[in-house]
């Protein structure tokens, strides 16, 4: 059986990247004119939608915090978001993401704004192809700050990993699948926070260094990309019911 290389003898991966470049990206936010916030990710061949609600009265009751609101992520994939048919519904990968994500989310809103009440942020993947959970934070973090909720700052999400050996950023789906390890990063540029942090697969401790400055380097470019959204969307939208999709069509 021959093994399948990750990484060319020219240094660079599957897909023509080199080690410490990222997937092209593109971030729109308010895209959606039902949510209070929304934001659309398209992060190589991810394409993610996330939707926000609120701060809005809490489902189900017994949740509600008299001292803040509370942040209730929903990550789903959709059915035809892989190559074989996802079956519909919350499952356990499902669940721990969006818990994850919650907690990123809860540390920069300022929940303690609105007590009793319930921030409720959809993540939905349309198509996934590796760092979905990074791809969701970030456009979730946008969709939060569209819809006008108080944050001390946005999350920036990305991955970085080990494949053929080597250290590498944003990992690809074959790289995610043979690699030997997948670092997911949620970070706050400005402070340096890290507000989300997950390994899969083995890494020394240099390796894990060396993993983690790629990602929050990437991080900081993501954040630039992040707040560029937010200006064009207000640039557009500031006096009119407007998606800036809608304004390029028309
Ligand atoms: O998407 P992310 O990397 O955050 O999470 P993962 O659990 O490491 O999944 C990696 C990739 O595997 C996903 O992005 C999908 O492309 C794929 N996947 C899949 O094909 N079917 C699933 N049920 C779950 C994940």
């Amino acid at each position: 059986m021959v093994e399948e290389r990750l990484i060319g003898d020219d240094g660079l991966r599957e897909d023509g990247r080199k080690p410490d470049q990222l997937r092209p990206i593109k971030i729109e936010a308010g895209v959606l004119h039902n949510a209070d916030g929304s934001a659309y990710v398209e992060w190589g061949k991810n394409k993610v939608l996330a939707a926000v609600y609120g701060p809005r009265e809490v489902h189900p009751k017994f949740l509600q915090d008299s001292t803040k609101a509370i942040v209730q992520v929903t990550y789903n994939m959709a059915a035809f978001s892989v190559d074989d048919r996802i079956r519909p519904g919350p499952n356990r990968r499902a669940t721990e993401i969006s818990k994850i994500i919650g907690e990123a989310l809860e540390y920069v809103i300022l929940t303690h704004h609105f007590p009793r009440s319930s921030v409720d942020v959809y993540i939905e993947v349309l198509e996934a192809s590796a760092g979905t959970r990074c791809a969701g934070l970030t456009a979730a973090s946008v969709a939060v700050a569209d819809a006008g909720i108080p944050m001390t700052d946005l999350v920036v999400s990305c991955a970085a990993g080990k494949a053929d050996g080597q250290i590498i950023l944003d990992l690809g789906k074959s790289e995610d699948n043979l690699g030997e390890a997948d670092v997911p990063l949620g970070y706050i540029p400005r402070t340096g926070e890290i507000v989300l942090l997950q390994m899969d697969g083995h890494l020394t401790k240099a390796e894990f260094e060396k993993a983690m400055n790629m990602a929050m380097n990437a991080c900081k470019d993501i954040y630039e990309m992040q707040k560029d959204a937010l200006r064009r969307r207000y640039a557009v939208g500031a006096d009119e019911d407007k998606t800036p999709t809608q304004e390029v069509i028309e």
